[in-house]
């Protein structure tokens, strides 16, 4: 072999050597607060299985479920910062990031099941919403959901006057605050990684959120009563730092784009199931009463809470609110 053709031969192999190494040096770190077994955590590892399986390993995504990395409003920084790339906050913390579209999701009683939920997640309200983070170096790429909340306490929650003077936890979300208000209950922020202490030590009385995420902290073990009133939604915006996203070579964005859509028609799929199989469980250890609400009762509950549409129109906007109502049908 002359010199030439040696000298060839070894600048090939040193660049199809170099090319698979360079490429593996993407990494997406992953950073959510809930248990792995939720539907946010499922949907987090079928993203990263489908990922890692579509950029055939050029990206590895790592998973950190449980607030391992981060808490709340820690990881939303750590995303703007680029500690993380990725993230599916909860809808109802967009606020402290000066984006308070979100926190129309967490109206009382603004959707009736997850088709009208659909309606807006996946139409022009919806695409709207994700385009607003842009401004704040973030990307959004999916709504991703999870269920409708129940409320619980140690103390029985039928009526409105149940709450009076109880602190319930919420997430960062005025219109969180504005709705317990409304109940005549004292809302208590908190990150979710500390609501079952809070709740076990009586910090806070009791709070709300879907059977999955209280099966899952095993907050059931420390409230007697729930009630299933599926007042409120809960569900999630998955997010990454746009710099990095925008960054990545077109092909592996594309690969990456379509384990995104497969990853949320996944996770939206086994969502409702994933909630009833919690339900059923937390009914069956037998620590909580869970109660039903008479039409009487539901009555009371529509009537407390519904003028909360009213009182924050001025913080979400009206014209908001209102193609929320036109894209339901309401
Ligand atoms: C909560 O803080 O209650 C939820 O946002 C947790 C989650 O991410 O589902």
């Amino acid at each position: 072999m002359n010199t030439i053709l040696r000298t060839s031969l070894a600048a090939l192999v040193a660049v199809t050597l170099a090319v698979p190494a360079l490429a593996q040096d993407v990494t997406i770190k992953f950073s959510h607060v809930v248990a792995p077994d939720t539907p946010k955590g499922k949907a987090a590892e079928k993203f990263k299985e489908l990922a890692e399986k579509y950029t055939e390993g050029k990206v590895k995504v790592e998973v950190y479920p449980n607030s391992q990395l981060y808490k709340d409003k820690e990881e939303l920084e750590a995303l703007q910062l680029g500690a993380v790339q990725m993230l599916a906050p909860s809808l109802a913390k967009f606020g402290p990031l000066g984006i308070s579209d979100f926190e129309a999701f967490d109206l009382p009683y603004i959707f009736d099941g997850y088709d009208q939920l659909r309606k807006v997640t996946d139409g022009e309200v919806g695409k709207g919403m994700l385009a607003k983070l842009e401004d704040k170096g973030i990307k959004g790429l999916a709504f991703w959901d999870n269920g409708f909340k129940i409320m619980s306490a140690n103390s029985k929650l039928h009526t409105p006057d149940d709450f009076l003077g109880l602190k319930m936890r919420i997430q960062s979300s005025k219109v969180l605050e504005a709705q317990m208000n409304a109940l005549g209950a004292v809302p208590q922020v908190m990150a979710f990684s500390e609501v079952y202490q809070a709740l076990q030590t009586g910090v806070v009385d009791g709070t709300e959120n879907p059977p999955s995420n209280m099966y899952t902290q095993k907050m059931h073990e420390v409230q007697k009563h729930a009630t299933l009133s599926n007042h409120g939604y809960l569900g999630y915006a998955l997010i990454v730092n746009k710099k990095f996203w925008d960054g990545l070579p077109e092909d592996v964005r594309a690969s990456l784009d379509k384990a995104v859509a497969e990853a949320t028609e996944y996770g939206n799929g086994i969502a409702k199931e994933e909630n009833d199989k919690a339900l059923q469980a937390m009914k069956d250890a037998g620590k909580t009463e869970f109660h039903e609400l008479t039409p009487e009762e539901k009555t009371a509950w529509v009537e407390a809470l519904t003028p909360v549409r009213e009182e924050m129109a001025d913080r979400i906007g009206a014209d908001l609110i209102k193609s929320i109502e036109a894209a339901t049908a309401q």
